[in-house]
This record gives C-alpha cells, sequence and structure tokens, in this order.
C-alpha cells in the first residue's frame, strides 16, 4: 500500500531537545548539560509513570516536575524567573536544520505531528518555528490522555487523518517510539542520529563520561524490545525518497 501520511513525533525528532543546552548553561553555569539531560529522562520517565499509574497529567505540566526534579536534585536555588527562563525554550526548541526542506519536499502527502506534548505547548512551537505552514495536523495524545507508546496514542493517527496504519509513515529518532509505532503496526522510519560506532567511540574518548554521552547511551541506541523499524535513516533528508518507494 502507497504512503498517504507521514507523521512525526516533534520532540528529538523534529525538533533539537538539546537545544536547551545554552539557556540551562547560561542560567546555571557549569550545570547545563547535567540539567539537559536529566531534565529530558526524568520528563519521559514520567510520562511512563503517569500512564501505568493511570494518573494522567499534560506533557507541559510534566515538563515542569521533571525540570523541578532536575534542578531540586542538584541543589539548585531557582528564583522562579530562572525556571520560568529555561521553561520558555521549550516553546521556541531549535529544528534540526534538514526539517524543513524534507517536510516541503513531501508536500503532496498528508504530513501531521503525533506527540506527547499537550496542544498548548505544540501549538505555539510549530507556529514559532513555521511549521504550521506545510503541517495537516498536530495531533497531541492529549485527545486519549495516554501517553506513547501506549497503542491508544497511535491510533490517534487514524482517527483524526482518516488514513489507515499501513499507509503512514512513521518517524522518529526515539528507538521507544520507534518501537510503539511498529509494535502498532505503523510502517516506521527511525532516524539513527548517532551510529554505534560514534557512540562506542565517545565511550571510550574521556575518562570522565559527559551526561550527554550517557542520555545518548540511553535514549538514542535501538532498543531490545523486539520490533525493528522499517527504515533505518540518519537524516530527515532522506525521507522523501523512502516516501516515495514505500
Ligand atoms: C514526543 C516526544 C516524547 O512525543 O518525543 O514528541
Amino acid at each position: 500500500m502507497s504512503i498517504q501520511a507521514v507523521v512525526f513525533d516533534a520532540y528529538g525528532t523534529l525538533y533539537d531537545t538539546q537545544s536547551v543546552a545554552a539557556i540551562t548553561e547560561d542560567t546555571f553555569p557549569g550545570y547545563g548539560d547535567l540539567i539537559t539531560q536529566v531534565w529530558r529522562l526524568k520528563q519521559l520517565e514520567y510520562s511512563w509513570l503517569r500512564s501505568l499509574m493511570g494518573r494522567y497529567e499534560s506533557f507541559s505540566s510534566l515538563t515542569r516536575d521533571s525540570l523541578a526534579y532536575t534542578l531540586r536534585v542538584l541543589g539548585l536555588k531557582d528564583d522562579g524567573e530562572a525556571f520560568e527562563r529555561i521553561i520558555e525554550k521549550y516553546l521556541h526548541l531549535d529544528l534540526y536544520p534538514d526539517a524543513m526542506a524534507a517536510l516541503t519536499a513531501m508536500k503532496d502527502r498528508k504530513l501531521a505531528i503525533l506527540s506527547n506534548g499537550s496542544p498548548d505547548m505544540l501549538n505555539a512551537l510549530v507556529h514559532n518555528t513555521g511549521l504550521d505552514r506545510v503541517l495537516a495536523a498536530t495531533i497531541s495524545v492529549d485527545v486519549n490522555k495516554v501517553f506513547k507508546p501506549s497503542p491508544d496514542a497511535y491510533r490517534l493517527i487514524e482517527t483524526t487523518l482518516s488514513v489507515p496504519p499501513a499507509s503512514v509513515l512513521f518517524v522518529s529518532s526515539n528507538p521507544w517510539d520507534a518501537c510503539g509505532a511498529k509494535a502498532f503496526g505503523l510502517n516506521v522510519a527511525w532516524i539513527e542520529r548517532v551510529t554505534p560506532e560514534a557512540m562506542a567511540l565517545a565511550c571510550v574518548e574521556s575518562e570522565t563520561i559527559a551526561p550527554l554521552t550517557m542520555f545518548k547511551a540511553l535514549r538514542s541506541q535501538m532498543d531490545e524490545l523486539g520490533f525493528a523499524p522499517d527504515h533505518r535513516i540518519h537524516s530527515l533528508s532522506e525521507l522523501p525518497g523512502i516516501a516515495a518507494s514505500a
């Protein structure tokens, strides 16, 4: 079946979550990398914990809660203003440099985001970065009040776009998300932004492993969950070719 819709994960896939590092470092000099990594790890962890607990809260609340956790455990005092300055960056995350060109090249298909992000934060981000000009829909899991990788989250693609899973190419750089989408039955392209070779090299290069290296070891390599993506790519620019041939 041909690909009618290309649906993207947002954070880490179209938007670089590491782009908060400048503001975290600027606000708490010497702690930028550690804050950035612990924050993102906890943010996702809270989404899975809350789903399992049956205590859904919006992703914007989890993003605040995980930042509060991070600053507290690192012993960093914030005056409220510093906290808001850092959080604000989530509405202005950097687009990956190849994102706009890849989306524009596929504008003959239905293009959408399916994200754990709540509508308020997603809509602001998409507007602030100009993606609202190329996307047919920005779908938030908030409608079903359960986070990816729950099947009920991926189901929203068909509900919203009226395109069956077999005709959807789902794109994520998050390995857990690629596995979840594959388990649900979507065609999946996983963006392997960190090659296993680069990963192994980062681990031997220095005596002290940087927080970013630890983060990459945990969240950039394919998981052992028993599901393999259909396509392994290294950048978004490879997608138009895949969508055309799938
Ligand atoms: C997203 C995050 C969780 O769903 O990557 O956009």
